[in-house]
């Protein structure tokens, strides 16, 4: 079984994309080819970038980067579960990415997105060029949600549709793929 951790990204007080990430969480915890933690950014609560030397050095001074260290290095795949933010990707995802480097090398991620008639694949876009700086691996599969708020019903549950709940068990094959076939490099960093 290999470690895949879902980041939530949006961390505002009513987000709505939090119904979003609860239907993808619950069809990647059937999945048995991985074990599935949630890293919910709200909670994790990462200040601004406050490291003085590059993340590369890994020379962390402060406790929440050491502890988002042992988070990230643990982990052999990832879904960033991100909303659209005028046309781009939400800062506080950038954040996170930015406090490391080597913890995120060779590891795949998949990205769900959600917005209007964008399905956020714009703020998709956009974070892959940061992915791959990285080196991490963006799947070409990935899920977009347009007009996401239709889906979800009186209760704040995100209701899935056939397009959507397919594309997400496509995105978790393709993932698995290349968790499998990274899984040496990331042994040899
Ligand atoms: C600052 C801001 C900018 C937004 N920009 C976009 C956008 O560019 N494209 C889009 O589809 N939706 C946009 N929206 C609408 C969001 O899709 C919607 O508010 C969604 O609920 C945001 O996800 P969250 O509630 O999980 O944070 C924006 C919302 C906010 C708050």
């Amino acid at each position: 079984m290999y470690s895949l951790k879902i980041i939530i990204a949006s961390t505002r007080p009513g987000r709505k994309g939090i119904s979003v990430a609860n239907w993808f969480i619950e069809i990647a915890k059937k999945d048995s080819n991985f074990t599935v933690e949630v890293l919910d950014l709200e909670k994790i609560n990462l200040p601004f970038l406050d490291e003085p030397k590059h993340p590369k050095l890994q020379q962390y001074t402060k406790e929440h980067t050491k502890e988002w260290s042992k988070t990230i290095d643990a982990a052999d795949a990832f879904v960033f579960v991100i909303p659209e933010y005028n046309y781009s990707m939400p800062p506080t995802l950038s954040n996170a990415i930015d406090f490391l480097y080597k913890e995120w090398n060779y590891k795949p991620v998949g990205i769900v997105s959600y917005g209007g008639i964008s399905g956020g694949l714009r703020a998709a876009q956009m974070s892959k060029l940061q992915i791959t700086t990285v080196k991490m691996m963006p799947m070409s599969e990935g899920v977009a949600i347009p007009f996401f708020e239709q889906h979800i019903d009186e209760n704040g549950k995100f209701i899935g549709y056939e397009a959507a709940d397919k594309s997400a068990e496509v995105l978790l094959k393709e993932l698995l793929k290349w968790t499998e076939a990274l899984k040496p490099m990331r042994n040899n960093k």
